[in-house]
């Protein structure tokens, strides 16, 4: 049989950030998923990324620093590249954008499209900041978008709405260098005329069969509004230059040389190789099959604007799908990279194995919504799954050979009806698992691993070995032989997924010969032999502690806070004197203090209002101790409706001046009786 060939590309990411778990769960782990499962299946699959170094955030975070953009893509070059390693995320090659294989192949590109006459030269007005002495490309702008009216509109598209932008019809234009509102000014850019491509691109993605819905529902809302001229070029310094004398100091738009970049990332991989033109057998072979695996935000570069640049030149494949996530959130927020409300990769490796992650992740991937990721859920995820269930089976199994069989493996005896009935289920769940992988349902997939995990501690619990070992020696041997068969198809069952967790298992049974060498079918013809003895046993999956996620939930609480009182405040409205006298203010005398156990801030106090004794709520105790509270004469609001605070009842609430990170007591400053009026 020929063998299958697919090529895997990921989103290659922007070399000036790290990676975050929302950048995982959309394009990297289940690209690396699949393309292990088919590498098992014995398909010629590689996997190819690299790091996108242009784009103008990066020359825009080398001016705030005062480095060049070399220091930075350099730096997040080989973060990217490590993290992703420790990660078990396996590309075949992980090149960068800026080497001189990828300028040379978009330049190409790009003069491939201009002789064959598909760019057009135009004329265009832009903006230019006259302080700066230059052309504001992209991000340089920032203003207020023309159809949705927010905030936050760059110069190529409005990050609340996700409108493409002609960057003249931004309102409010400002420069993101120096904030001076910009001048118009003429200039001229190569454009590459989308519409003209539209009818044969629609008729080509609506015959995809097996694409996700959200990524064919984008492109008809492209195609409903129209596919318009869309610029290739930039005046900029950071970036490819155009290959043309005529334009000179312009450099090539980075979502034209960025998915240039899959193609030059395979040709350096074939150079690596010593097979300098078998990047051909992947990109120009109609045999072989392309996948991309992207965000959604990156969908319309993959699905229409790529295709058509490929459609242009000729020769090349299009894709045979484009897998696009939906979006991930973090405890229940949006995540964000510029407030740091994320968990970091390089971070979150420092403290914590991959596999977990991996797991966690996988069970949530945003395949058709979007989803959410908490520290609670992954500790869940890791302590009733992986420990309790995986991991405990195997280490019982492991310990039973250990003890009972001095770690070799026993000879069985005849199965009986249920032992081949579980075999039989093993494998069915493990054939469905690989077919929901072939058919990019990752979520689906993973579950149906743990069900061969679920059911063969129910075999174990059935069986009683512990028992059988004396009464029925031989009907042990055959359980237990069975357990640790069923140990072995775990190895295989999860290496996609959890490929370290996968290599401890093969290294506890003795399998090393097949560590980053497994095959599916070899690997299930090859049954465990009696008498073969295994590795030393070990605990799998570690218990992850209250104490290890707290932190990290913390963290991003802060991240929270901090952003809640930055949000700007309206300005308050005028009120009357009539609503202002509705506010009871009155002085009372704090009698007793307590702190309210097991709360950071909650101070019990019982004052006397001047009409008797009530019971008030604050979250003062970071900077009131109760010994400072008592026989003050503080201000309260005495007709506030009575709240419940963690369970206890407050009657009134005190006054105090709040800043962002103090708080002071509002006093009276002579010992007046409490109960008098404060107005
Ligand atoms: N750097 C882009 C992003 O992170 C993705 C580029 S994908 C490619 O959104 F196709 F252009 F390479
Ligand atoms: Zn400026």
């Amino acid at each position: 049989m020929r063998k299958e060939k697919i090529i895997v590309t990921s989103a290659l990411p922007y070399a000036n950030g790290p990676i975050h778990l929302g950048h995982l769960a959309g394009a990297y782990l289940p690209a690396d998923i699949f393309v292990r499962y088919k590498r098992l299946r014995g398909a010629d699959i590689i996997y190819i990324c690299g790091t996108d170094e242009h784009g103008v955030p990066i020359t825009i975070e080398a001016e705030k620093k005062g480095i060049s953009p070399k220091d930075i893509v350099d730096k997040y070059y080989k973060i990217h590249k490590e993290s992703f390693e420790k990660f078990g995320i396996k590309f075949d090659n992980f090149s960068r954008t800026t080497l001189k294989i990828h300028y040379e192949t978009s330049q190409d590109f790009f003069l491939k499209l201009y002789e064959k006459g598909f760019l057009k030269k135009k004329r265009t007005k832009q903006l230019y900041c006259p302080k700066c002495k230059r052309f504001l490309a992209d991000r340089f702008v920032e203003g207020i978008c023309p159809y949705c009216k927010k905030k936050g509109a760059r110069g190529d598209q409005c990050e609340n709405c996700g409108k493409w932008l002609e960057q003249t019809k931004i309102l409010e234009p400002k420069c993101k260098i120096c904030l001076t509102t910009p001048i118009i000014k003429e200039t001229y850019h190569w454009y590459i005329p989308l519409g003209n491509f539209q009818e044969k691109i629609k008729n080509w993605i609506l015959s995809k069969k097996g694409w996700r819905e959200n990524v064919i529902n984008f492109c008809l809302g492209w195609f409903n509004e129209g596919l318009e001229d869309r610029a290739v070029t930039r005046d900029l310094e950071w970036g490819v230059p155009v290959p043309l004398e005529e334009a000179k100091g312009k450099v090539l738009y980075v979502w034209f040389d960025a998915p240039i970049g899959y193609i030059s990332s395979t040709k350096e991989w074939a150079i690596k190789n010593g097979t300098p033109d078998r990047w051909k057998e992947y990109w120009k072979n109609p045999d072989a099959k392309l996948y991309h695996f992207i965000g959604k935000d990156n969908i319309v570069f993959h699905a229409i604007f790529f295709p058509i640049m490929l459609m242009g030149y000729g020769e090349f494949n299009l894709p045979d799908n484009v897998i696009a996530n939906e979006f991930l959130n973090l405890e229940g927020q949006k995540i964000s990279t510029s407030r740091n409300f994320a968990v970091w990769l390089d971070d979150y490796l420092s403290k914590f194995p991959p596999d977990p992650l991996r797991y966690a992740l996988t069970t949530i991937l945003p395949e058709t919504r979007d989803t959410d990721f908490s520290w609670k859920y992954f500790q869940e995820r890791n302590n009733s799954e992986l420990a309790d269930i995986l991991g405990n089976f195997i280490n019982r199994t492991l310990s039973f050979v250990k003890v009972n069989y001095d770690g070799v493996v026993p000879l069985p005896g005849e199965f009986n009806e249920n032992d081949r009935e579980i075999l039989d289920r093993i494998y069915t769940f493990l054939d469905n698992s690989g077919r929901m992988i072939e058919n990019f349902e990752f979520r689906k997939a993973i579950l149906e691993v743990m069900n061969i995990a679920r059911l063969a501690n129910k075999y174990f619990n059935d069986e009683q070995p512990w028992k059988t070992i004396k009464g029925n020696p031989e009907r042990c041997r055959t359980t237990i032989y069975l357990c640790l068969e069923i140990t072995r198809v775990l190895a295989l069952a999860i290496y996609s997924f959890m490929p370290f967790s996968s290599g401890k298992i093969l290294k506890m049974l003795n399998l090393d010969k097949w560590k980053d060498k497994l095959n599916w079918t070899e690997f299930l013809n090859e049954k465990l032999r009696g008498g073969h003895k295994l590795g030393e046993p070990f605990i799998l999956f570690k218990k992850i502690e209250d104490k290890d996620i707290i932190p990290e939930i913390k963290k991003l609480e802060g991240v929270l806070d901090m952003s809640e009182k930055k949000e700007e405040k309206p300005e308050p409205e005028l009120i009357d004197i009539n609503e202002f006298m509705k506010v009871d203010l009155r002085v009372a005398r704090v009698l007793k203090a307590e702190r309210v156990p097991k709360t950071d801030k909650l101070l019990k106090m019982e004052v006397d209002d001047g009409k008797g004794k009530r019971q008030v709520i604050a979250g003062i105790s970071e900077q009131y101790s109760p010994e400072d509270m008592v026989g003050k004469n503080i201000v309260i609001v005495a007709n506030l409706k009575p709240a419940t605070i963690r369970g206890i009842q407050s009657n009134g609430m005190l006054l105090a001046a709040v800043s962002d990170d103090d708080l002071s007591l509002i006093t009276v400053e002579k010992d007046i009786p409490a109960g008098s009026r404060v107005r």
